[in-house]
């Protein structure tokens, strides 16, 4: 990988000098996405299967290759799998309300999760008196399979379960996960949000019933995210949102929904950022995902040398055994936002502290009352980002 040419593509590093270690909560865009959507506002800005003029046609057009190229990059069987969202969050929202719930329904997460794959099914469990099981770690966030094992059962009707935690960066054992809960019946939900622009998925492999990942975590704008939902399960699950382009007809106090995909992107979508993330995809694709994986596991090495032999580091999530692109840490004694605020304030670096949307793992899991500084990578990063990361700690400590 040329990092030197690759940093060149996103003018906010140029721009700005930045030090930025905070891609697990947005990455950067880069000009070639920013050009494509300033070429959609700029040449062909319309809405999408509502217009017979030509500048539709070729918005409607755009958007409908975006979806196949999505379909390609997770190796979905169908282009009307992939329903356009507005990030991972809204798709799970739409798949924990549109289940058709019954009493003796169990759910199954983990102690993994971010708020978004916590929330959601707090709020089923409540509104309908669900039984809501959580599958343990180990004190480094290792998932426990046999408690999973244990609480699944012929009654779970979903396991909804990240590939890759937004703390720790440890790739789950999610076919594993997949097979297990088939052979019980449930149905599988995987959150990609981390996974997806780091190291991708094959749904087809995988055999997972619906995904979710954020489109800005992968060098797309934000206010998009994708949600794969398989073919055969579309009929069976509800829209959150009904509206404009959602209906096949209706009348005073009736109306019928259109099937499949368009059911569940009632209004006007994120055009410009679905067409951005056609490009984005063909970046990330362009440079290999595996070189991208590779790149971050080397940096992330360098941190983990460097602060795994400092006693004032307490780190998060053990060794580096199945892990991308992610380091959690808190220097012993020091408030997380004042360390990240210190770190901006003297080097430009921008880095995410606090409980990441993942508070019962930090809390609970990890016993980090004050929450953690999370350093995460991508494929602009480069050494100097980390040994000024590095220095900085140190003098800091010092
Ligand atoms: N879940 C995102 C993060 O980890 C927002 O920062």
């Amino acid at each position: 990988m040329n990092i030197k040419k690759i940093r060149k593509d996103f003018p906010i590093l140029n721009k700005n000098k930045l030090i930025y270690l905070d891609s697990a909560a947005t990455s950067l865009t880069p000009n070639n996405v920013l050009n494509k959507m300033v070429e959609y506002y700029k040449e062909y800005r319309s809405n999408i299967n509502r217009g017979m003029y030509e500048i539709s046609q070729k918005a409607t057009a755009e958007y409908e290759k975006a979806r196949i190229t999505v379909q390609d990059f997770i190796n979905a069987k169908h282009s009307s799998e992939i329903i356009v969202t507005k990030n991972s969050t809204e798709g799970i929202n739409i798949i924990a309300n549109g289940i058709n719930w019954n009493k003796e329904d169990n759910i199954i997460t983990t102690s993994l999760e971010h708020h978004s794959n916590y929330l959601p099914w707090l709020r089923i469990k409540d509104q309908y008196n669900i039984d809501l099981k959580i599958v343990n770690s180990d004190n480094n966030g290792n998932l426990d399979i046999n408690d999973f094992e244990n609480k699944i059962s012929k009654h779970t009707k979903i396991v909804s379960i990240t590939h890759l935690s937004n703390v720790t960066g440890k790739v789950i054992p999610i076919k594993e996960i997949i097979n297990i809960a088939h052979d019980n019946g449930a149905m599988v939900m995987i959150d990609g949000a981390q996974s997806v622009p780091h190291i991708g998925i094959d749904v087809n492999d995988l055999n997972c019933d619906f995904l979710v990942f954020s489109a800005h975590k992968m060098c797309s704008p934000t206010g998009i995210g994708i949600l794969f939902i398989k073919k055969e399960l579309q009929e069976e699950i509800s829209p959150l949102i009904i509206g404009g382009g959602a209906v096949k007809w209706v009348n005073n106090y009736n109306y019928k929904l259109l099937t499949n995909t368009n059911k569940f992107e009632a209004g006007t979508p994120p055009i410009a950022q679905l067409i951005g993330l056609d490009k984005a995809i063909k970046y990330l694709k362009s440079i290999g995902l595996q070189n991208i994986e590779n790149h971050e596991k080397a940096l992330i090495q360098k941190v983990y040398n460097n602060l795994s032999q400092n006693k004032n580091i307490e780190l998060y999530g053990g060794d580096l055994k199945n892990r991308i692109g992610i380091i959690s840490f808190n220097i012993k004694g020091v408030n997380p936002h004042d360390l990240a605020l210190s770190l901006n304030i003297s080097s430009n670096i921008c880095i995410r502290s606090g409980f990441l949307c993942a508070e019962p793992l930090i809390r609970n899991t990890f016993n980090a009352s004050n929450g953690v500084i999370r350093l995460s990578t991508y494929l602009y990063n480069n050494e100097r980002d980390i040994d000024i990361f590095l220095k900085n700690i140190s003098e800091l400590i010092n």
